[in-house]
């Protein structure tokens, strides 16, 4: 066990308690999951952004049985109160804030040290310990989750020269992930970020968005309702085309940089703002990022070109270039709705969550069957986290009648 400080355990608790209140489907799935007994002793390590909600989905499973080790899947993200909190109700957890890499690498590798049956990962940095160095923490795995759409893109070039060593569940392909976690989840939670880090107003200021996919487009609607001027910037035509009809601009970042006030990153990719667009950028602007890893901004280019820099508030260090411009930086470029506000709502969290509790059910299900390659989500699950979903919502819908069954299958 390796926390940070023991005494802030009931901040913690009344954090995850907070949270726990609105989300009803992993409720409803802890009481079916304990009845079952499937979770019964096997062991889960856990890496990931290690927050209230994330607290929650770790006591879902130890309460169904589970024997759960958690640790955080980014330095920033990582919340000490909610460490306490969870060691105190009986968990084992490794992580503080702003880790150094050596610790935060050590953190991981104590929570594999568990020898898991299962890991949910955040990113890939459990699976690449599991790839290098520490293979043996990995001989009884029987498959993972991962969480997130960089993760995936790191499994998929694993599974392309089949290298992968164990069955993993792409969670974030599934459409109760996606489609409200990364859209209405970061495009929230990224605005809470830099509005309670700066203070600043959104309206009449032009936000550029790096980067037009699930979370893009969430940013990008928020920023619009907030009343910014939106400016998209994207590698992909048909994406383009599609910021275009949501009456978006669209330009290249070269052009961006010279009109942005603020600019949020969320490409997946690295080196979208480099020392050619801060040279260009006007005094005073916003920069931050909302991709998995701190690579979009080039922070190292940034501090070379620099005259100096310095903390202008928590979470905010201005640059000071030789033309004399001061450009922000919130969060050292880390995500900032994770390592600025608290991530995404605790609603969208409980459908997220709820697609890693089944996708751990479906590997302690099936994995005889699994192969070692990287695997969609069923159809199922997402169907049974959407009812789930609705029912708490006291929503009821249209089923089809037969006879439209029969239509809608008919070629006449
Ligand atoms: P996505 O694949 O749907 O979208 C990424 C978009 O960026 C694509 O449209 C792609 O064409 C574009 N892009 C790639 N390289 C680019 C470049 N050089 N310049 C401009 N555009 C470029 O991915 P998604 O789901 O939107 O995730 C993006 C990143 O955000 C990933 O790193 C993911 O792990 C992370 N993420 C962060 C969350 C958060 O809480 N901050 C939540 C979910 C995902």
């Amino acid at each position: 066990m390796e926390i940070r400080d023991k005494s802030l355990a009931k901040a913690g608790i009344d954090k995850i308690n907070w949270v726990n209140a609105y989300m009803p489907v992993l409720a409803s799935l802890e009481k079916e999951l304990r009845e079952e007994g499937l979770f019964r002793g096997v062991r889960i390590a856990m890496s990931i952004h290690l927050e209230a909600k994330t607290a929650r989905l770790a006591l879902l499973l130890k309460n169904a049985g589970a024997e759960v080790a958690v640790t955080g899947s980014n330095p920033l993200s990582t919340q000490d109160d909610v460490c306490a909190g969870l060691a105190e109700l009986g968990l084992e957890v490794n992580a503080w804030y702003n880790a150094t890499q050596a610790e935060y690498e050590r953190h991981l590798i104590n929570s594999l040290s568990i020898m898991p049956d299962v890991i949910i990962d955040d990113g890939g940095d459990f699976v690449n310990l599991l790839h290098g160095e520490h293979i043996d923490l990995g001989i009884n795995l029987l498959g993972g989750c991962e969480e997130t759409t960089t993760g995936i893109c790191r499994l998929n070039a694993r599974d392309a020269q089949e290298s992968l060593r164990f069955p993993m569940m792409a969670v974030n392909e599934a459409k109760c992930k996606h489609l409200f976690d990364n859209r209405y989840g970061t495009g929230q939670s990224v605005f809470d970020g830099i509005i309670r880090t700066t203070n600043l107003i959104v309206a009449g200021k032009v936000v550029v968005v790096a980067g037009f996919g699930w979370c893009g487009k969430g940013i990008a609607m928020r920023a619009k309702g907030l009343g910014a001027r939106v400016v998209v910037t994207e590698i992909d035509p048909v994406k383009a085309i599609e910021a275009v009809m949501e009456g978006f601009d669209v330009m290249k970042m070269d052009e961006a940089a010279k009109v942005g006030d603020v600019f949020i990153t969320v490409t997946g990719c690295k080196d979208i703002i480099t020392s050619d667009h801060f040279k260009c950028m006007k005094d005073g602007v916003i920069m931050c990022n909302a991709g998995h890893f701190d690579s979009e901004i080039n922070i190292i280019q940034l501090s070379e070109i620099s005259l100096s820099s310095s903390k202008r508030r928590h979470n905010i260090v201005g640059y000071t270039l030789q033309n004399g411009n001061t450009l922000n930086l919130l969060a050292e470029g880390r995500l900032v709705n994770l390592a600025a506000a608290d991530g995404h709502p605790a609603e969208i969290m409980d459908m997220s969550f709820a697609i890693q509790a089944l996708s751990v059910r479906h590997i302690l299900v099936q994995n005889s069957k699994l192969e070692n390659r990287v695997y969609n989500i069923p159809a199922e699950i997402d169907a049974k986290v959407a009812a789930l979903k609705l029912e708490s919502l006291g929503l009821t819908i249209d089923n089809l009648t037969d006879d439209q069954k029969a239509y809608m299958c008919s070629y006449t």
